[in-house]
Formats: C-alpha cells, structure tokens, sequence
C-alpha cells in the first residue's frame, strides 16, 4: 500500500506490456483462390501451428518487470513470437513475486485457472521468486506445468527451451544460492517506452529476518562497470534519456573489476552522452555514504530522490527485523541527504506489526515519519514468509491492530505529504512525460523529485513520451502536482 501515485517500485505503471498480436488468419483471403485450399494453406497452417508463441505475464517490483525485458528478448532471439493473450500462445509464463502475503498460493490459484489451457496443448512456466521459492513443489500441485526457473538461472534459458521444445517436462532452473553469475544479455526488449533499466547488482546477503529475496534471488553479485557504462551508453543510442540502475540493495554495489564505487559509477552514468535523468533503487541505510550525495550534487544528471526503506522508527525492531542499523544511524544518513545543495526528495518502505513490535515501537516509527517528512511512503502489514527467521517468532500483533496501524502510518504520512506538495505551488519544473490520461485531458509525467505531474498543454499534438517540458505548477495534492506547460 502506498501514498504515492506510483512509487519507485511501482511495476503497474512501469508494466510490461505485451506487443500486438500478428494477423493470424490468412486461409479465407487464400480460399477465395481455385486450388489454393488444400496446398499452400495447408502449408500455411502448419507452419503456423509449428511456429512458437508465448505469453509473459509479470508480477511484483521493477526488478522483475526488467527481468521480463530480458526473458522476452531471448525468447524473440530464440524464433518465439509474443502474444497478448494465453489462448493464443503455444507457452504461457509467469514471472512471479513473493515479497508478501500469499504470493505462491496466488499464483496456484492462477494456474488453476489455466488448467483447461493445458488441455488445449499449453505449455506452463514458472519464473521468479515463487519459482525459486517453492521449487519441485509446483509440479506436484500443478503437474501441467513444464518449467521452473529463479531468476538466477535464466542465462540457462535458451538450455531450458530447447529442452522444453524437445517435449520434456519438470525442467528446472534453480540454482538458488549457488551461482556467482550476473544475467547480462544483450538481447533485452525494451517494454518501457522512456526509461531504460539496467541491473547492477543482483540477489542479496543481507538476511533481514522478514525477507524472502535472499532465498529466492540467490547471493549478492554486481556486475563489471565496463558492462553497466557500454549498456548505458547502448540504452542512449537507442533514444533513452532515463536511466534507473536497480539492484536490491542497489548502493551495495561492488565492481568485480575493482574500478569504480557505487557513487562513482553513478556519476559515470549521468555522464552518458544523450542521458538527461539518472535514478537508482533500492538503497539500504547500511551501505550509504556521504559520496552518493555529493554525486548527486555534482552531476544535474542524477535525480533528486532517494528512496532509503527504514522499515521501523526503532531499534529495538530494528535489531529483531536483523536491519543492522539503528534509528540514529539511520537519521544521521538522512541529514546527509538533507545538508545536500540540491534539494533531494526521500521516500521509504515501512512495516507495521513485525512480531513484537508494540504501541511503544509503533509510536517510534510514527515519530520517524514526522522527523524525516517523507514525500512518499510505502507502508506494508508483515507478513510471515516461508524460510524467513522471522517465521519462528510469535507473529504477536494481531490482524485488526496491523491493520489499525498501517492506517495511522498512511493518514500521518497524507498530512505530510499534503504540505510538502503544496511547498511547489507557483514552481517552474522540468516534467519528463510518460504518457496521457485522455477523461482528464492532461498529460501524466514526473518531476526530477519522483513527483507525479498532471498538466495541460496548449500544443494539439500530444507530447511524446520521454520528452521533456516546463511545467508551471498551479495545484497541488497530497501524491501529484497539477500544471500547466509553459
Ligand atoms: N512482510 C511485509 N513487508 C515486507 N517487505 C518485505 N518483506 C516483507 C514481509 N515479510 C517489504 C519491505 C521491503 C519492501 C520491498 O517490502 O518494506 O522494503
Ligand atoms: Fe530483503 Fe533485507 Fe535484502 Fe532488502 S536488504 S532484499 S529487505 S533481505
């Protein structure tokens, strides 16, 4: 739940969309045609049947939506065509989330519901983290399904189709925890029509108490900077003016080659020819340093957000969630942030209800927010996840008082933002556009700051996305600014 129109994790707008299908029915127009029925359509049909489709369906954070980019890539570059829905696809895939709730049964659920497909002569895959969670499992609560693949095995795709096209069943990928390798492709299809993301860092070691990423995204691992800056520079020439770097935790970047920091990499980025807007996410408190914000102060390439998740405002929570920090430590980064020349927005990720957490600690955290005047929250009720440490505490506060105090944490965090979007009122800001809302009549962008920004323009045509405008701010609200193009 958050308190933002669309936050730095936010795969709904971001969302991978599925490119047009193809004209599929040529046989009447050839029918019309004496002698052409039982031959060449005939041909046609066959082929058609033979030819290979799939349909990719994506769940969860930015992370994910960008694995998709790559899976749909080498699925393109291994002769598969993409479709925009199930029945039509010879493959239906599913790239899956687990972060919270109930994720695996959400997708039994779903592919329950694709039972019938299967009968039809589908072939199922499982991706991601439900994939790396519940491994072999799915084959026995859903033995239609072909394919089970974490994400830190899909270099090993083009290996698992062909085995796939060779008609064998329970091909998995789950290398878990095992490899050292990175995914680096060059075959990635770009879904995002104007902003490139390139992963930097994948899995993670931190092991906080609640999280299942560590076990289902396997052990932390960054990628060579010379590779990240030539797929900057690629994503440029390809027209791109926005880059996000994404990692897990994506400041605890470590350069294999040994050559650049976290933040000099980031400075490296924003000086791609042709790259106007630099963001980064997810940081953790733990690994941040005063250097990113002087990049950040260098280079008006690189954005004025961080997104900095502190999960609680207290340590005793702190220490039970494993988060290797404490409220002060956190504030002290926070203040280096703030001492910035620029004025750098901040966003986070809180949990309310971790096992233990009482009135005490809530009122903490709502302390926090107060200190802090996030311009955007991300406030979740914990969850227990399969593996975690956290699953052996009592999950001690009850449904209703989760509920109770993600709602305080939400209804606070409204009143902050209220008056922190309102501080833009009468301000001339730079919008990067990406897309239109057409009952509105405006067009729908966001500022350097993550804000989103709604406005009217006196131009018929509508703007591109991904160009920029200047946008003079005539309204505000507590999660977007209204404007006008100047
Ligand atoms: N329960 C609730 N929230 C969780 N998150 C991660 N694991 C859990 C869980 N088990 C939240 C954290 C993290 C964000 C991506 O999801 O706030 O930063
Ligand atoms: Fe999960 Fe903690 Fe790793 Fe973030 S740092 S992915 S919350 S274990």
């Amino acid at each position: 739940m958050s308190l933002c129109d669309s936050g730095p994790r936010c795969p709904e707008l971001d969302g991978v969309s599925a490119t047009p299908t193809l004209e599929s029915s040529p046989c009447s127009a050839h029918l019309q045609q004496p002698g052409f029925a039982e031959t060449k359509c005939s041909i046609l049909k066959l082929a058609m049947a033979s030819e290979k489709t799939f349909y990719l369906e994506t769940f969860g954070c930015q992370m994910n939506a960008h694995d998709s980019e790559k899976v749909i890539g080498t699925l393109l570059h291994e002769g598969y065509r993409q479709v925009d829905v199930e029945e039509d696809a010879g493959l239906i895939l599913y790239n899956t989330c687990s972060i919270r709730d109930k994720a695996e049964q959400k997708v039994f659920n779903r592919l329950n519901d694709y039972k019938k497909l299967h009968k039809a002569g589908k072939r199922f895959g499982v991706l991601g983290c439900v994939a790396q969670q519940e491994g072999e499992k799915i084959f026995d609560r859903a033995p239609y399904v072909s394919l089970v693949s974490g994400s830190a095995s899909y270099r090993k795709l083009p290996e698992m189709l062909s085995r796939l096209e060779a008609g064998e069943n329970r091909i998995t990928g789950l290398d878990d925890r095992q490899t050292d390798e990175t995914f680096e492709t060059e075959l990635t299809s770009r879904q995002n029509p104007y902003r490139g993301y390139i992963t930097i860092i994948e899995g993670c070691d931190k092991f906080c108490a609640y999280c299942v990423v560590p076990y289902t995204r396997g052990k932390e691992r960054s990628r060579g900077s010379a590779s990240v800056l030539a797929e900057a520079r690629r994503i440029a020439d390809q027209g791109y003016t926005e880059i996000q770097l994404l990692g897990q935790n994506v400041n605890s970047y470590r350069d294999p080659e040994g050559k650049l920091s976290f933040a000099e990499l980031l400075a490296a980025v924003g000086q791609v020819p042709g790259i106007r807007r630099v963001r980064f996410t997810t940081s953790h408190p733990r690994d941040f340093t005063p250097d990113i914000v002087q990049a950040i102060d260098a280079y008006p390439t690189l954005c004025d957000h961080v997104h900095l998740p502190v999960q609680s405002g207290s340590s005793r929570v702190l220490k039970m969630m494993s988060r290797e920090y404490t409220y002060e430590w956190y504030l002290e980064r926070i203040s280096w942030i703030k001492a910035a020349r620029r004025k750098i927005s901040l966003s986070t990720d809180i949990i309310v209800g971790f096992p233990g957490e009482t009135p005490d600690d809530f009122i903490k955290t709502m302390d926090l927010l107060q200190e802090v005047q996030y311009d955007c929250v991300f406030g979740f009720k914990y969850s227990g996840r399969p593996n975690t440490p956290a699953l052996t505490m009592i999950d001690s506060v009850p449904e209703a008082e989760k509920v109770k105090r993600l709602q305080l944490v939400l209804d606070r965090q409204r009143e902050i933002q209220r008056v922190n979007y309102a501080r833009h009122l009468g301000e001339e800001m730079e919008v990067m556009v990406e897309g239109m809302n057409p009952a509105r009549g405006q067009v729908a962008g966001r500022s350097t700051q993550n804000k989103p920004v709604n406005f009217t323009t006196s131009v018929p045509i509508a703007p591109a996305p991904g160009s920029y405008m200047r946008v003079k701010i005539t309204n505000t609200f507590p999660n977007s600014l209204v404007g006008e193009a100047v």
